[in-house]
């Protein structure tokens, strides 16, 4: 893993103690890039898919804990079935062809999402990828895939319900909350990044981003480059986070 020096850190303008540990990124507009650009959806889902080779490059060298993309959500499966199929096979195609570089990357991917919906083709290069991976210990690269917040609000209460049945008690914790959801033992996420201008969370990790800066930037995903995540970073790093309490003491 080829991790930038602090030094190269601040030629990128930014400080590395103040990076942030977990950032999460809605990957949206590729639909409008490609209208844009008189081209089909499926091309700017291609072009989308592109970008990510650089992102998840540039996270993993200055040495961010955790990536969370939003890959596809519960509620896209109200696409249309053609649009649904191109994505699962650019799915498909992704993990086939990048599984290697991540892997040399030390990078560990995890799915978060109700991937075992998935068609089992699907499923077993997702599988494989996580478990190829599950040794690595450079960048934690959490795709969400069928993923809803919701959902997974509603799960993590029912699987801490039942440990707290089977030890006799008659609550949860907040601790046995966050245990069971998807990022448990991850950051809290630092950073929220939504492209192409929208500014909503489309039922995207409500409980993690509790204290999270969010950044709504206008490049829609495919042109969204190596150099605008940078100067994301930048602005994140010149907010002023609280958490409560006064300026400088949080
Ligand atoms: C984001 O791009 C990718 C997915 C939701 C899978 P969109 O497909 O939502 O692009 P727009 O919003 O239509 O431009
Ligand atoms: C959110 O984008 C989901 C992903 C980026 C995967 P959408 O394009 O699906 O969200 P809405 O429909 O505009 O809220
Ligand atoms: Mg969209």
């Amino acid at each position: 893993m080829a991790n930038y020096s602090e030094e190269e850190i601040r030629a990128f303008g930014l400080v590395k103690e103040a990076l942030p540990k977990h950032v999460a990124v809605i990957m949206d507009g590729n639909g409008r890039w490609a209208k844009a650009k008189k081209l089909s959806r499926s091309a700017g889902h291609r072009a989308g898919v592109d970008r990510l080779r650089g992102i998840i490059r540039l996270s993993s060298d200055l040495g961010i804990t955790s990536l969370t993309l939003y890959a596809f959500s519960t509620e896209n499966w109200k696409r249309p079935s053609d649009e649904v199929g191109t994505l699962m096979a650019l799915l498909i195609e992704y993990f086939t062809k990048e599984i290697d570089e991540l892997f040399a990357n030390n990078v560990r991917i995890r799915i978060i999402g109700a991937y075992e919906e998935f068609a089992p083709t699907v499923r077993n290069v997702i599988e494989r990828a996580m478990k190829r991976t599950e040794n690595n210990t450079g960048l934690n690269l959490n795709i969400a895939l069928n993923y809803g917040s919701r959902a997974e609000i509603l799960r993590a209460a029912n699987l801490a319900m039942r440990q707290a049945i089977a030890q006799g008690k008659s609550e949860i914790t907040a601790d046995m909350l966050e245990q069971n959801l998807y990022t448990a033992g991850q950051p809290e996420v630092d950073l929220v990044i939504r492209t192409s201008g929208e500014q909503r969370f489309s039922n995207f990790l409500l409980y993690q981003i509790s204290y999270a800066e969010f950044l709504f930037p206008k490049e829609y995903w495919p042109d969204f480059s190596d150099e605008a995540f940078i100067d994301a970073l930048r602005v994140y790093q010149s907010r002023s986070r609280r958490f409560g309490g006064l300026e400088g003491n949080a």
